[in-house]
């Protein structure tokens, strides 16, 4: 059997580091708010030249390096992304035009703060197929760019960024199993609702949000994810090396930690810094935790997540 297995990682966030501090200056909040009820105490925006694909470029590129993989030599690149740069074509596509391939598949997935997990478990399952032999997954999202300034109760807990892995075919684990659900019916809860339509754009392009009911629902879906993935393995949670959350507030990774009978030692967390960077925010995590050491090959890992849709989901990866 064959399976997929990451063999780089890469990360990228913008240089402009907006602190809560620097916030407090023009908008109705406070650090001690922020910090208390989110975690985060920095965020990083991109500059007005730049985007998405921006992004999900240097990401790209620090993966491939790590993975000493040419981008000539990827036949698959998915990117997870809520802000892609043009309607059309994708930012995959555009991406891989400034890497300077051509004839590898590639396709956006569009899952909001799932969308790594989706384009990761998508790009699996393309090379346990043997139709891919290497691919490069990115998410990366602008997502400041769908937050209102004036909205206190969302524009506090939103970044940029970029993150990306190489996946390349192995007859040794590898990615053990991938879980991916979604339901509709929480369509409003979590949503930017406008459309773009006859060179307009038709109703609300900002972020609203129900935060109580995505804090709620978000923790009891992530352990559930977590459960259901171990259940999978037949492992106990005492097996797992490192739990990769999505970043969103550091209450719902910790409820989640505690549900899970899981010490917080074990948790990468990087939503102090970051902040929630969306499709962004597990890749950009793995890449921290990688690249610090924390992360060994051998290592078992657990990413997880749960964005706008509801989406969510979990994968088990031997590192
Ligand atoms: N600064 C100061 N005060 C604020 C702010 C702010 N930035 N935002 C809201 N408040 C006020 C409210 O107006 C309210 O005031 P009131 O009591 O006078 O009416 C008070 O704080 C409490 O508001 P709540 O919304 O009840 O605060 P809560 O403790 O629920 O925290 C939060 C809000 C942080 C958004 C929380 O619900 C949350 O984290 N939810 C999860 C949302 C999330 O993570 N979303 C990310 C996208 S989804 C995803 O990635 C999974």
């Amino acid at each position: 059997m064959n399976y997929s297995r990451i063999i780089g990682t890469g990360g990228y966030l913008p240089e402009r580091r907006l602190t809560n501090t620097e916030l407090e200056t023009w908008v109705d909040t406070s650090d001690k708010w922020i910090v208390e009820r989110t975690g985060i105490r920095t965020r990083y925006l991109a500059n007005n030249d730049q985007d998405t694909c921006d992004l999900a470029e240097q990401a790209a590129r620090r993966a491939l390096e790590a993975a000493r993989v040419d981008a000539s030599e990827l036949d698959l690149i998915i990117l997870g992304t809520t802000t892609p740069d043009r309607i059309f074509p994708s930012t995959a596509c555009l991406l891989q035009a400034r890497l300077g391939n051509h004839g590898a598949m590639a396709f956006d997935v569009q899952a909001v703060c799932s969308g790594f997990l989706y384009a990761l478990s998508i790009a699996d399952k393309f090379i346990k197929t043997g139709t891919a032999q290497r691919a490069l997954v990115v998410g990366a999202d602008t997502y400041s760019r769908l937050v209102n300034w004036n909205d206190r109760s969302t524009c506090v807990l939103f970044g940029d960024g970029g993150g990306a892995v190489v996946l390349e075919t192995s007859v040794s684990p590898g990615i053990l199993s991938t879980h991916l659900h979604a339901d509709g019916a929480y369509k409003d809860v979590l949503t930017v609702p406008g459309t773009v339509a006859q060179g307009r754009l038709n109703g609300d392009g900002f972020t609203k949000m129900q935060g109580n009911e995505v804090f709620k629902f978000a923790v009891n879906i992530l352990k559930e994810s977590v459960d259901e993935t171990l259940a999978a393995n037949q492992l106990d949670i005492k097996s797992i090396d490192w739990l990769i959350p999505h970043q969103a507030n550091i209450r719902i990774i910790t409820a989640t930690a505690k549900k899970l009978n899981l010490p917080m030692e074990k948790v990468v967390v990087t939503v102090s810094e970051h902040g929630n960077t969306s499709a962004a925010s597990v890749p950009l995590a793995l890449d921290v935790a990688v690249r610090d050491g924390r992360i060994k090959p051998g290592n078992l890992l657990l990413l997880e997540a749960v964005g706008g849709g509801f989406t969510w989901g979990a994968i088990l990866v031997k590192y």
